[in-house]
């Protein structure tokens, strides 16, 4: 692995993270760091902010050992389809409750979402009107170019970084539109019916050299034409899908079981979830993009073409169900059925009675931070190391996803050692990034 080409930058002054989706997730991290700033709560579940790493010199906290910018010194901003301050959005999401939000409720209800880029196409369960009008997408285009200059300005940032935190939207594949630079401001200009508005979003955002985290399943910034542009603005990328939840539990259990040599025969998952995600994903078309994204993490733990008399039969499904009652609360079950010595059958059931923005607040967070690391190191292109936090990881074309989450930490850990001049430690999972990230 390569050490990074030049200083690492420091993190003065503000670093303000932009959120297009101003909804449970979003709220809930906001709410989180206002409070932790206040000292009335802990950020438990952020690796930046609790975790540890061994080094020459001791088991330093992660923040005390990478340049990362403070708590204090983040600003936040956003989008959405509704008009709702941060705070209102918060009581809607009802992720946390109003004895919670009280403390900070000045602060939030001072953010007020931007007028959203949206079109309904992409999500047909939403009815917001908090949407910016437009001539061409190109023009489209340019009014988030514009909403994130003014933003910098007004709250004297020195440094962005942007997280998609909207909805999951449809189902699609990569086509001409999205396969180079050109093709795609073509499509911007002739209003190609293709190009999202989460791929609006992130076109603006590394047109301005802003790092962008696809925090949803959506195609978003996983097209050569994007990836393109990153590279000529020297900007990080990372996606896709907060890994949290169920996918959580399995990328913990599966590669325990790969490491007994134990067989899987059958993995059904299913879910129940009632909040405003939970109705997007009830149209099948958006539930198709977020299926895509779930199944594709045992194949890559059990690798069955490599082990075909222990994986080579496994049945995979997922579902998850709309159930308004159930709130942001989301309820996971899963089936697994194992085979042992001799193929002896045997099974494990996991039933998980989640906070889905609970455990995804601290992840935008984290991925956050170090996007922000990524770019003051010189680093840019898709952030492999940061395959941690995500369900379907984005990857170089010739390197293949890592799900087991040890091994994505390990991972982690070494680039942090790498950036900051100490040896990384050995570990199988370190083949694939013999080249490190990649240096602009
Ligand atoms: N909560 C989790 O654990 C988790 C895990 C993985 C991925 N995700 C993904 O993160 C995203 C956010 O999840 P959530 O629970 O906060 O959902 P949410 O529905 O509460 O919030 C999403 C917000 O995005 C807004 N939105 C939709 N399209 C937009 C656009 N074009 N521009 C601006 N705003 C737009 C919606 O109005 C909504 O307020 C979803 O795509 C979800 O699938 C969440």
């Amino acid at each position: 692995m390569n050490n990074p080409k030049g200083p690492l930058a420091p993190a003065e002054g503000k670093l303000g993270i932009l959120l297009p989706g101003m909804g449970a997730v979003a709220t809930t991290l906001i709410a989180g760091v206002l409070a932790m700033r206040k000292g009335t709560a802990q950020p438990i579940g952020s690796l930046t902010q609790m975790g540890k790493l061994s080094t020459s010199t001791g088991n330093p906290k992660i923040k005390d050992f990478a340049p990362l910018t403070a708590l204090d010194d983040l600003e936040f901003g956003g989008w959405d389809v509704y008009e709702d301050n941060v705070y209102e959005a918060a009581l809607n999401a009802g992720v946390l409750d109003y004895k919670t939000l009280k403390g900070v409720r000045a602060e939030m209800e001072a953010i007020k979402p931007m007028k959203a880029a949206f079109d309904r196409h992409y999500v047909k369960n939403l009815d917001g009107t908090h949407i910016k009008t437009y001539t061409t997408k190109e023009d489209l285009a340019q009014q988030v170019i514009d909403d994130i200059r003014n933003f910098k300005a007004e709250r004297g940032c020195s440094r962005l970084v942007m997280v998609w935190c909207g909805s999951t939207e449809i189902y699609h594949e990569p086509t001409e539109t999205h396969r180079t630079l050109a093709a795609f401001e073509e499509g911007l200009r002739n209003n190609a019916p293709n190009i999202a508005p989460s791929m609006i979003y992130a076109y603006a955002a590394l047109k301005e050299g802003v790092p962008f985290v696809n925090g949803a399943p959506n195609l978003t910034v996983d097209v050569p034409a994007l990836l393109e542009l990153a590279a000529t603005t020297s900007t990080p990328v990372a996606g896709k899908d907060f890994k949290t939840g169920q996918t959580l539990m399995k990328t913990i259990v599966a590669p325990g079981l790969s490491a007994r040599s134990l067989g899987v025969k059958g993995w059904f998952s299913t879910n129940i979830l009632g909040n405003r995600d939970g109705l997007v994903l009830d149209d099948p078309d958006n539930f198709r993009t977020k299926e895509v994204s779930k199944l594709s993490v045992l194949d890559s733990v059990f690798h069955p073409e490599e082990n075909p008399e222990l994986y080579g039969d496994m049945y995979h499904k997922v579902r998850i169900n709309y159930y308004p009652p159930a709130g942001d609360n989301k309820e996971s079950w899963d089936n697994i059925d194992i085979f042992g010595w001799m193929g002896y059958p045997m099974q494990i059931k996991i039933n998980f009675l989640c906070r889905d923005s609970i455990l995804a607040a601290p992840l935008v967070l984290d991925l956050a931070l170090f996007m922000d690391l990524a770019k003051r190191a010189g680093w840019s292109g898709i952030q492999e190391w940061l395959s941690f936090y995500l369900k379907s990881p984005q990857t170089e074309p010739n390197i293949r996803p890592e799900h087991d989450i040890f091994k994505q930490l390990v991972t982690l850990h070494n680039t942090l050692r790498l950036l900051m001049g100490e040896e990384p430690v050995a570990a199988a999972s370190e083949e694939a990034y013999q080249d490190g990230p990649q240096a602009s």
